[in-house]
């Protein structure tokens, strides 16, 4: 049976992390914004936003659509690729969680392919998107235990807050 990938949790900023992937919560242009996008981009400097722009061109005209993912260099950062995922914009009258887990599932998916063995996540679309960060939280637990490929064997999810920290140990402990 199938044990799925070690899943930590790391207080700090993802562009510190030394892993074979970063995952990026991106929007749909691929060519920065703020939050850990912006840090991506500023960190890992021009290579990254080149590769974006070569990828939209051949492929994504109209932008990356929500909850797929998308691998370019890394650049400068401590991470042989970044993985760019587009979050759903929260919606308190619509459930979006689906197009939520797809982000975390597409991204370990690609990782897979990329033979990825350690990969850190944000808690994406938790900032600008306004996702709320406890159902964020046991969204991106119960579909990194679900849906890891076998060859990724650590997974890190790296929290900007204390907060945040603490809804990720909340949606760790409790049992699935
Ligand atoms: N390291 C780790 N976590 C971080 C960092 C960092 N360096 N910076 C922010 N966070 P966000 P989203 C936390 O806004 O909600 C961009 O403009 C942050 O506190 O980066 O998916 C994109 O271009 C929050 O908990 O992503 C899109 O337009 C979480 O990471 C849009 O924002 C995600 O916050 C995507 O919004």
């Amino acid at each position: 049976m199938s044990t799925g990938p070690v899943i930590t949790l790391v207080r700090g900023d993802i562009t510190d992390q030394q892993v074979d992937a970063i995952v990026n919560a991106a929007n749909s242009s691929l060519l920065g914004g703020g939050g850990v996008d912006g840090a991506i981009h500023r960190r890992g400097g021009k290579a990254i936003l080149d590769d974006c722009r070569r990828l939209r061109a051949a492929h994504y005209g109209k932008g990356l659509p929500t909850g797929q993912a998308v691998a370019t260099t890394a650049g400068e950062l401590h991470a042989d690729h970044v993985i760019h995922t587009v979050g759903p914009v929260y919606s308190a009258t619509e459930d979006r969680s689906e197009l939520l887990a797809s982000c975390y599932r597409e991204s370990l998916r690609v990782a897979g392919e990329l033979g990825a063995r350690s990969v850190a996540f944000p808690a994406i679309s938790t900032g600008i998107y306004g996702w709320p960060m406890d159902d964020g939280a046991r969204i991106a637990v119960r579909t990194v235990r679900a849906s890891a490929p076998a060859s990724v064997t650590d997974v890190r999810f790296v929290l900007f807050d204390k907060a945040a920290y603490g809804e990720f140990e909340a949606a760790l402990a409790a049992r699935p």
